[in-house]
């Protein structure tokens, strides 16, 4: 086996890169289909990490790919080759880089865009490139991502479907230059066998894609728990007629917790936010509040400083907790109900959160929304409290949090 390719075959980094990549990709694919057509749900969540940590992978390896392609030479193609396949061959092979390239790239640039988390296995986030929200990045880096994973699906067929025609029935030596020699003759029955899988199951999801866009062309489409309308004519942009101001004086977080038996309460003092409700038209109802955790007060010095150390809420390392609604319903007369995820000490969990909301006027006529609702949460799941404090008869597990929120219309 040589590690260098020669002018008849690829050495053992090229087919190793190839393989590699593709296994990948095999998985991104499919999964990527699959967690698009979930509720949100702490699964959806997980399956978009484990996407976006197998999907910046495959950025890194095409790099290294790529730098190993261009100081090393390229196998001829064979003379029993066709011109129009030598040309069709070497279409596909570029079609191939670019969707290597666009979907990862594509990806990270669409969760930037929208301040998601862009994990690398646990190990560190991708660094921030694009500072803020931009939705009309986001909307585009959505659509080329997708658009894209067609045309990379399209192009890994027909590239597939020629190499094992050269392979099973020209009997020629196309594939076995790319195969690890130790496959060489089972190999090719294997590959045969993951490929009509992969292509079985994307072409379904793909096909069920359709049909469910078709069947309800209006639902709300999941991104990452941020409710994006599938209708472009109703956009959830903070330019929106019903987006409203949090006034702070008059808004308040608190919470009730239990230590050996005994009730104590605290509260945040520093929170903001993006509220957009209106609720004669709901399917656009959204609100994106985040809570400073430092600015934690429980009447005691001692206990505030305690509950922002590692252990606990771990400021340092989580400054912000995050509430974030991806769905609101009505459930009586001003009466609502937000389905929602919290994040707390780097843990994002969903949350149901019932609140009622009055609007009013004013004594200038301007619009004003009083809004109240709780929700119990429990301190073990978001991992606060870990250790000796992990025992709930020391301190109880569950904590229960109120938000009352007064906000104008801007
Ligand atoms: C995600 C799936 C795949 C991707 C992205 C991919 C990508 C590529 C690329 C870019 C090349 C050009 C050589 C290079 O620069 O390394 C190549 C070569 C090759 N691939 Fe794939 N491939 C995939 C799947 C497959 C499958 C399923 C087969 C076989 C059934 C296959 C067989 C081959 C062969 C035989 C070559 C060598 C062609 C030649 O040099 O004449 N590939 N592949
Ligand atoms: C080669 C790498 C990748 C492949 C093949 C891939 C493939 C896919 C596919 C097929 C979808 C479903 C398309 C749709 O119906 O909207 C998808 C969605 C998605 N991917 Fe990737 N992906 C890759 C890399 C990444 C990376 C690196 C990230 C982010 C760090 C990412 C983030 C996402 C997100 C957030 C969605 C959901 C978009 C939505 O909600 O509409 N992907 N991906």
């Amino acid at each position: 086996m040589t590690w260098k390719n020669t002018s008849i075959s690829y050495g053992m980094p090229a087919r190793g890169f190839h393989w590699l990549c593709a296994l990948i990709i095999f998985g991104l694919i499919p999964l990527g289909f699959y967690m698009v057509s979930l509720d949100f749900s702490p699964l959806k969540l997980n399956l978009y990490w484990w996407h976006k940590s197998f999907g910046t992978l495959i950025f890194f390896l095409v790099l290294l790919r790529l730098l190993w392609r261009f100081i090393n030479q390229q196998p001829l193609p064979l003379s029993s080759h066709k011109k129009w396949e030598r040309i069709l061959a070497r279409l596909v092979h570029i079609l191939l880089y670019i969707g290597m390239i666009g979907m990862p790239l594509s990806g990270l640039l669409m969760s930037a865009a929208a301040d998601f988390p862009r994990p690398f296995f646990g190990l560190f986030d991708m660094p921030d490139i694009i500072s803020g929200k931009n939705k009309a990045l986001f909307d585009l880096m959505r659509e080329t991502h997708e658009i894209t994973a067609y045309c990379l699906f399209s192009a890994i067929g027909l590239h597939g479907i020629g190499a094992l025609k050269h392979h099973f029935m020209d009997r020629d030596i196309t594939l076995s230059k790319m195969l690890p020699h130790i496959f060489s003759q089972a190999g090719a029955v294997v590959i045969l066998f993951i490929f009509i899988v992969f292509i079985g199951i994307t072409s379904f999801l793909i096909f069920k894609e359709f049909s469910e866009i078709e069947n309800k062309p209006q639902e709300i489409h999941q991104s990452e728990g941020q409710p994006v309308l599938q209708n472009p004519d109703q956009t959830l942009l903070p330019s929106s007629p019903s987006h409203w101001i949090i006034l702070p004086d008059q808004s308040r977080i608190t919470f009730k917790a239990q230590v050996q038996g005994e009730d104590f309460e605290g509260a945040f003092y520093e929170f903001d936010g993006d509220i957009v409700f209106d609720p004669e038209n709901l399917v656009t109802a959204h609100a994106d509040i985040r809570v400073k955790i430092a600015s934690v007060s429980t009447g005691s010095k001692e206990r505030d400083q305690y509950i922002v150390m590692p252990a606990w809420l771990d400021a340092e390392s989580f400054p912000e907790s995050r509430f974030v609604t991806s769905k609101i319903e009505k459930t009586g007369e001003n009466h609502y109900n937000a389905f929602s995820e919290l994040t707390l000490h780097g843990v994002s969990l969903p949350v149901e959160f019932p609140f009622s909301l009055i609007i009013s006027k004013d004594e200038n006529g301007d619009k004003q929304a009083q809004m109240q609702g709780d929700f119990t949460i429990n301190r073990l799941d978001f991992g606060v409290g870990t250790g000796e404090w992990n025992d709930p008869k020391l301190v109880a597990n569950s904590l229960f949090v109120t938000v009352s929120i007064t906000a104008t219309e801007k």
